[in-house]
């Protein structure tokens, strides 16, 4: 199957959108990614997969942590403007306010969820690479809605019937 396909056939599997960051060498990053998904409850393992030609994968191979912030219906920005490319910069992340948690990894303040991550371990994953983290802490805003991608394009839930 060509890739063109597959993406579009893959496009209509809805899924939440987050930003993924990282501080390395007090160089901070952060990247727009939907390929994240739980992967384990005992210990909690997430994936995230990197294409290995972003900026994010060299810092998410060399980080010892990372945070993931899932973005709320209100962040639809925040989502564009994380994917496009940034080289890592010590001023913090895009000039929007983040904080930083137990582990070193920033996060971003106002996600409708957020985890943070110790690095676990890394999987080969063809043009990506598929990083695994252990979440170690993390919390979410039951008043707010996420923002999903689908298609190509970005959505809001609405409630059945
Ligand atoms: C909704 C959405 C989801 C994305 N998901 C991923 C992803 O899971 N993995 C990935 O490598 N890139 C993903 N991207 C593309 C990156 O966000 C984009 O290539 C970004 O420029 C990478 O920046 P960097 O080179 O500074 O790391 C996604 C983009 C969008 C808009």
């Amino acid at each position: 199957m060509d890739s063109n396909s597959f993406r579009g056939i893959m496009g209509a599997f809805a899924t939440g959108v987050t930003v993924v960051t990282t501080c390395v060498d007090g160089l901070y990053h952060g990247f727009t990614a939907n390929a994240v998904s739980s992967v384990s409850l005992e210990p909690p393992l997430l994936l995230v997969c990197a294409d290995k030609g972003g900026i994010a994968h060299g810092q998410l191979t060399r980080a010892e942590s990372f945070g993931v912030s899932i973005l709320s219906a209100e962040q639809e920005e925040v989502s564009t403007l994380f994917a496009s490319r940034a080289e890592p910069g010590t001023e913090g992340i895009r000039d929007l306010p983040f904080r930083v948690g137990e582990t070193g990894a920033p996060l971003l303040d106002g996600a409708l969820a957020w985890l943070e991550c110790r690095s676990h371990s890394r999987a080969e994953g063809g043009d990506h690479t598929i990083f695994f983290g252990e979440a170690v802490d993390g919390g979410s805003d039951a008043e707010q809605d996420p923002l999903l991608f689908f298609r190509g394009g970005y959505r809001f839930v609405s409630p059945l019937g």
